[in-house]
């Protein structure tokens, strides 16, 4: 493989934390990508002090911060975040995902997310991630619904983008659902 840290790999991906290298990579993926990730995420800030503010919020308990990469390359093909880990009794995360513009729809993020999701069970001890996602976001419910999460609930005006507060459905995923050990 092209690059090393990698925490997990399938056929065409490979998955590792994200790193201030990432920094050029990454601001170019979402500058081409911004229309698609502007409509469901609203506007982003792409600076360099915004990510390493982001940075430094994976360094502490409870966020962190991956990038799914093409094995034959290390080219980054998608960005994953399990943001309000909370430990004790919930074991729970809540995942925040995207792709890029010049590389989705052909499944990358379908194999990249499902070897966070085993990373989060089985390396990080998590039993429970949760996806909070607007109803008319087709492509990320496919995603999630691929991948064995249950629609749980509806959270109206759950969160602010683009201008107004927006409804969002709750999927989630459990370690048992998922067929992990899911044991802290
Ligand atoms: C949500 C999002 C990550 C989904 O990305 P994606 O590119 O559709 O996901 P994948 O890479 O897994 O591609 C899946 C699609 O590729 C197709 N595909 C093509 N070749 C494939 C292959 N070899 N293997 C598997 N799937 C393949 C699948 O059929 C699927 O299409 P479908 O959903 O129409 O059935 C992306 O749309 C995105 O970043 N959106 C903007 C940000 C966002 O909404 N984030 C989530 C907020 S809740």
């Amino acid at each position: 493989m092209a690059s090393t840290g990698y925490l997990l790999h399938g056929p065409r991906v490979a998955v590792r934390h994200v790193r201030r290298q990432d920094y050029d990579e990454l601001t170019a993926l979402a500058q081409e990508s911004a229309a698609m990730l502007s409509r469901w995420l609203g506007a982003r800030e792409n600076t360099v002090e915004a990510f390493e503010s982001r940075l430094r919020r994976f360094e502490g308990p409870s966020h962190e911060g991956f990038v799914i990469c093409l094995r034959g390359t290390g080219a980054i093909l998608g960005g994953v975040n399990i943001n309000d880990i909370v430990r004790g009794a919930l074991q729970s995360g809540t995942l925040g995902y995207t792709a890029y513009s010049s590389t989705t729809g052909r499944g990358y993020m379908t194999e990249g997310l499902r070897l966070v999701i085993r990373h989060a069970f089985d390396g990080l001890g998590l039993h429970r991630l949760e996806a909070n996602i607007q109803p008319d976001n087709t492509p990320s419910r496919n995603l999630v619904r691929r991948l064995g999460f249950q629609r749980e609930g509806y959270s109206a005006a759950f969160q602010f983008i683009n201008g107004a507060w927006r409804d969002h459905e709750r999927w989630a995923i459990t370690a048992e659902t998922a067929g992990a050990a899911g044991r802290p």
